[in-house]
């Protein structure tokens, strides 16, 4: 038991992701785990629950309403690989190097892609301020639109692949440095070109779980998440987050792109499914999710919904949009875009909402009650709700639904504590603050 967990991936710095508590919960499944069956790793996130089960010989279903994290747990459980997709997959390292976007498209931003690798080498950062802020893209209002700009405002809703790139024309000069952002519209336009000619799903997965890597690796943001780039707001190089700037901004995009390809090759190379793993990418709430489960053998299900207000969908918009590559309608804010680039539309979940979190954890109790299998529950609370964030539910919430919908059901409660990085707005830890963990099992008396 426990074993292998040498071979977990890290695909991206997720927030929330188990590390800490990975071990108890591993050991819970496999004691509530029945041969032959599935456990069900409901929010799977960064996947990393999903794949210590999966190394510990438990087929799981893995599901995520975010399409990047279900891409992230199908390549890591080896979801249809199949004996060409390793071979296929170094094939496709081998093209890394040379893809490129089409030069139309690369053309205007030729000139300032030799000016930013000068600032960035003479740590010149009034002159980068000065650069982002005349880039032509699409945050930028202060300028005529380019004509890259102007083909995107007419094809919003529809894919870039052969278009003004996207990454580019919406995230250059902000979360990715010009020259990164270029190459990442490349690998991404590789990736589905890929997809064309070989068909291969679990390399699919496999290129764009790399891409995520990258993007987690090298975005410009407090804790490396999506919420919000950061702002060149004075000219202090010593200042930590101009330091930053530089570090981010020096890496380069295709090495750590290949790197990453080949640890995931190194890392899943021998591993064999035992039993088809799924890996889905559904509501929770959704009756297709309930669907989905119906005919299959479960022994447990383990649950880690969030319990703040905080969107994941706002934290992980960037891999998002990048997943479906597809030009996004901008959000505005008092007439202007939105500092964090936030799309349109995006996914609001029913666990962040103080007045429908409660109906949420209903529909997962009604799952179990309908499956009658173990449920693994992750909680955390917090200790100062006044300087962290607060919980959507309690647990005495969760507790009382428990006991309406699985009355044949004994649960425990095992707690740890932890000094948890916080969600909150301003994306700061709080570091005066301790927060509590939880797992609560319910199993049938
Ligand atoms: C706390 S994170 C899970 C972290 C994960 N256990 C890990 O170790 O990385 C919660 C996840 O729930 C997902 N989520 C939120 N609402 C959902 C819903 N209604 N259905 C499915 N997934 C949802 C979010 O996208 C997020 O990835």
């Amino acid at each position: 038991m426990n074993k292998n967990l040498g071979s977990l991936y890290k695909p991206v710095q997720y927030l929330g992701a188990k590390t800490r508590t990975l071990d108890a919960i591993i050991s819970e499944c496999h004691r509530l785990y029945k041969k032959e069956s599935y456990v069900v790793d409901l929010f799977s996130g960064s996947s990393l629950v999903s794949q210590a089960l999966y190394l510990n010989k438990m087929p799981v279903i893995a599901n995520d309403v975010m399409r990047f994290c279900s891409d992230m747990s199908a390549c890591l459980l080896n979801i249809a690989k199949t004996n060409d997709s390793q071979s296929l997959l170094k094939e496709a390292i081998k093209g890394v190097s040379t893809c490129q976007i089409d030069s139309e498209f690369f053309e205007p931003f030729k000139e300032y892609i030799d000016n930013e690798e000068r600032l960035i080498r003479t740590k010149d950062l009034h002159g980068l301020k000065n650069l982002y802020s005349q880039l032509p893209i699409m945050s930028n209002e202060t300028i005529e639109p380019s004509r890259q700009v102007k083909y995107i405002r007419e094809h919003i809703g529809k894919e870039a692949f052969n278009g003004a790139p996207l990454i580019t024309n919406y995230y250059s000069g902000s979360y990715f440095g010009i020259m990164q952002s270029i190459r990442l519209d490349a690998i991404r336009c590789y990736i589905e070109k890929n997809f064309i000619e070989n068909g291969d799903f679990w390399v699919h997965t496999a290129l764009l779980t790399a891409l995520y890597s990258t993007l987690s690796t090298i975005v410009h943001s407090a804790g490396k998440h999506f919420a919000q780039p950061i702002c060149i707001t004075d000219i202090d190089k010593n200042k930590i987050t101009n330091i930053r700037l530089f570090e981010n901004r020096s890496y380069d995009v295709d090495l750590l792109f290949v790197g990453f390809l080949k640890e995931i090759l190194a890392k899943t190379g021998k591993q064999k499914t035992l039993q088809p793993c799924v890996s889905s990418c559904n509501n929770v709430q959704d009756k297709c999710f309930a669907n989905l489960l119906e005919d299959k053998n479960i022994s447990v299900i383990y649950a880690d919904p969030p319990y703040t207000a905080q969107q994941y969908s706002r934290f992980y918009h960037v891999p998002e949009v990048v997943r479906f590559y597809k030009y996004p309608q901008l959000q505005q804010h008092r007439g202007h875009i939105t500092q964090g680039l936030y799309p349109d539309g995006k996914f609001k979940s029913d666990f962040c909402s103080k007045t429908k979190a409660k109906d949420a954890f209903r529909t997962i109790f009604e799952l179990v009650k309908k499956i009658q299998c173990s449920f693994v529950l992750s909680y955390s609370e917090s200790k100062k709700d006044a300087t962290g964030n607060e919980r959507m539910v309690t647990r005495n919430d969760i507790l009382s639904i428990a006991e309406k919908y699985l009355p044949n059901y004994k649960s425990k409660q095992l707690r740890f504590d932890f000094d948890y990085r916080q969600l909150n707005s301003s994306a700061k830890i709080v570091h005066d603050k301790e927060d509590k963990e939880f797992l609560i099992i319910f199993e049938k008396k």
